[in-house]
């Protein structure tokens, strides 16, 4: 049996599929993003674990605002109640807690509950957790661009290193493995600058089924990779 001989240091998963869960097992959408909730517990679960360094997952997306009211509602709910329930325990475990996106674009209630999350967890040395909620790529470079505008900062002295330091993730490392959920072979918007060398894994199995054995897929084909980096 082969064997994962190599884990990556940074994460980034597209949880697609809660949808196409819902209606297979006869349930509203909702339905399925509490599954696909319930699923991200196991997963960060499992990545600790296995001791990850960074995981960073998409949540809600700035085309998401695109969906009906009530899913959008639902949405904002369920990130609510998963910050309530599960800030406290990923604390004690040593997690570090990271918001990327706008988040003056959410409602009050929701920004100081992610504030106080972030604050509580800030000095945590343990697996460094994203939460892309109300995240867009583009927006995300725009918003850099404005913030360095802004600052003044003299054309020639941008570079790669300066422009990361301006975006959501300054700070965190390189996305070594992107993975998809459910079938769709695309970035969707979701790190666009992060994910220029990563590599990426797709599959079919839908967000909730994403268990334990399906990551140890995902694991074991980037560890048969041999990264390059445009080098030979
Ligand atoms: C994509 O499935 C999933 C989302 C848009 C939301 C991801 C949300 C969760 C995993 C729930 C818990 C997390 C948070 C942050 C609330 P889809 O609805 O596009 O599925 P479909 O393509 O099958 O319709």
């Amino acid at each position: 049996m082969k064997k994962i001989t190599r884990l990556p240091n940074h994460i980034a998963i597209i949880m697609d599929g809660n949808g196409r869960w819902a209606e297979r097992h006869g349930l509203p959408r909702l339905g399925g993003h509490q599954a696909g909730a319930e699923n991200m517990h196991s997963v960060i679960e499992y990545f600790i674990k296995l001791k990850l360094k960074y995981l960073t997952v998409y949540g809600f997306s700035t085309e998401n605002w695109k969906r009906p009211q009530e899913e959008i509602a639902g949405l904002l709910h369920l990130l609510e109640e998963i910050i309530d329930k599960e800030t406290l325990e990923l604390h004690n475990r040593g997690v570090r807690l990271r918001h990327l996106g706008r988040l003056d674009e959410l409602p009050q209630g929701l920004q100081q509950a992610i504030n106080k999350a972030l604050e509580l967890t800030k000095n945590n040395t343990g697996m460094t957790l994203s939460f892309a909620f109300n995240y867009g790529g583009r927006t995300e470079i725009l918003d850099a661009v404005r913030h360095i505008i802004a600052e003044g900062i003299p054309p020639q002295s941008i570079d790669e290193e300066l422009f990361d330091s301006y975006l959501y993730t300054a700070g965190l490392p390189e996305v070594d493995l992107v993975i998809r959920t459910a079938g769709e072979l695309r970035l969707s918007n979701f790190l666009m600058w992060q994910a220029a060398y990563s590599e990426y894994y797709f599959t079919k199995i839908l967000w909730p089924d994403f268990g334990n054995k399906e990551i140890d897929k995902a694991l074991l084909s980037y560890s048969q990779r041999r990264r390059r980096f445009g080098a030979l």
